[in-house]
């Protein structure tokens, strides 16, 4: 018997028959409450029954009502195309699409990497597919390539971040929630005929935990065969010797094991783009021509682009969904819970529930924010205590300030005072002397005018 959680005298009273966990153990557990015997645990493989119909029923019909129900909600598949500018990416993509999707090429002067996203509805046969590609502008155009993976992984992350949050709310619609996380990157190697170069290897390690890397060698018609087969095997075994976990094409399953089997050793796929048809024969097909010959795209002698649309879209489109969902995002997921403090189990590996961490963070944050605001509450009354201190040293200035300018003033005002007294004298002074001056003035007119008269009546007596 495997040990349930509870205590050493509960264990001894479990059904030996059955398998005794913490989840599952159907004791009656004093500290728990009484744990019921789950129903799934009668339908344990020796208790399975086969039973044989005696009709028809009609769940047989299930394959098809899920197909019916895809078929209808339509399909989301999300392409990260990340490559040097001018390598072939939007070519490429018209050319796997069967379509001209809008592009305009870019510069080479972009300061610094942009993702750009663009999204279509596609339709083939009945199947609705929305269809989201986005395009690396600007990679390997800086000098400091440093940081030319960081605005993918921030990308990448955004969608992740984006879904967590719906999730996460209360009201959700992840039903019809346009999902935009990436499903596929393709990475655009330059057919160097070499070996990689550290900006591959740097960008596609930081993205190897975060996405499906499908690698492929981009205009695989300007490098030759022989060299071709040796510039596969030294990226392969580049990319094994530092770390870089790409995409592996799915065996586990019966129908795709064996294509997909085979299409692996052909990795990273050498593929040529193009959307111009070429007469060859009597058909027409998309091709390149040059003046020495014609390369054909759809021609598996001439690259792989036959191999990538089968492994990208054929075969494994449901698959690298599936892989972002259950490998790349729950990671994501894990990560961001745990940054949050979401835990599944305590110290001791006991079971950890959502509403104990939540409660334990909610002590936690009130923890922290009384803590702040006891010290936002400290400093405030510190910062009140010193600018009382300031004013009143203000004050105190002011004060000694018009103090001094009163005395200065009545100082002032006294010597005005004084001043004006004195003039206040002069001017008295001056208006005596002046009114002397004026009698004197008009007693010696006077004195003047008798001695005139006098003198004119001697001059008549005179004349008489
Ligand atoms: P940007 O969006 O500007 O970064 O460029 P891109 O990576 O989308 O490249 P695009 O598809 O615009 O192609 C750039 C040039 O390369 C065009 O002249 C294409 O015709 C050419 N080209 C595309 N694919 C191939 C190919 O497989 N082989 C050769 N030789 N040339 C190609
Ligand atoms: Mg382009």
């Amino acid at each position: 018997m495997s040990r349930c959680g509870h205590t050493e005298a509960l264990q001894h009273t479990c059904v030996d028959e059955l398998l005794c966990h913490p989840d599952r153990c159907w004791v009656q557990c004093a500290a728990q409450g009484p744990h019921y015997l789950p129903f799934f645990l009668a339908l344990q493989s020796d208790d399975l029954r086969n039973l044989s119909l005696s009709g028809h029923v009609g769940f047989d019909s299930l394959p098809d009502q899920l197909v019916n129900k895809s078929t209808s909600q339509g399909f989301c598949f999300n392409i990260l195309c990340v490559g040097e500018t001018g390598i072939g990416k939007s070519t490429l993509m018209d050319t796997l699409f069967n379509t001209k999707f809008e592009s305009e090429p870019a510069t080479h002067n972009e300061p610094g990497v942009r993702l750009k996203a663009r999204s279509y509805e596609l339709q083939e046969s009945n199947v609705r597919l929305k269809l989201t590609i986005v395009d690396t502008v600007g990679f390997g155009d800086q000098i400091n390539k440093d940081d030319s993976y960081k605005p993918i992984v921030e990308y990448i992350d955004a969608q992740f971040e984006a879904y967590l949050q719906e999730e996460l709310k209360i009201k959700r619609s992840l039903f019809n929630y346009h999902d935009t996380r990436i499903h596929a990157c393709l990475y655009f190697i330059a057919p160097t005929g070499h070996s990689l170069k550290s900006l591959d290897l740097v960008t596609m390690k930081k993205l190897d935990s975060k996405v499906n890397i499908i690698p492929i060698i981009a205009k695989a018609d300007t490098i030759a065969k022989n060299e071709l087969h040796k510039f596969k095997s030294k990226i392969m075994s580049e990319l094994v010797s530092n770390g870089v976990q790409i995409y592996q094409f799915p065996t586990d399953e019966e129908t795709v094991a064996e294509i997909n089997a085979t299409m692996s050793v052909h990795l990273p796929f050498a593929v040529v783009g193009s959307t111009e048809e070429v007469k060859i024969g009597n058909k027409m097909a998309k091709a390149r021509q040059y003046p020495w010959g014609v390369v054909q795209v759809e021609n598996e002698n001439h690259c792989d682009f036959v191999k990538l649309r089968e492994m990208l879209i054929r075969v494994n489109m449901e698959d690298l969904r599936e892989q972002t969902h259950t490998r790349h995002y729950e990671l994501y997921r894990r990560c961001k819970l745990e940054e949050m403090g979401f835990k599944d189990t305590d110290p001791d590996s006991k079971p950890f529930s959502l509403q104990e961490t939540y409660e334990a963070k909610r002590n936690e944050f009130l923890g922290e924010l009384q803590k702040k605001e006891d010290e936002m509450r400290q400093m405030f009354v510190m910062r009140v205590k010193e600018k009382e201190a300031e004013l009143k040293e203000a004050e105190k200035d002011l004060h000694e300030k018009f103090d001094h300018l009163k005395r200065t003033h009545q100082e002032e005002k006294k010597k005005v005072e004084d001043k004006k007294k004195e003039l206040e004298e002069e001017l008295n002074n001056f208006q005596k002397k002046k009114a002397a001056a004026q009698l004197l003035q008009s007693q010696a007119q006077q004195a003047g005018s008798q001695q005139t008269k006098k003198d004119k009546d001697k001059k008549n007596a005179s004349f008489t």
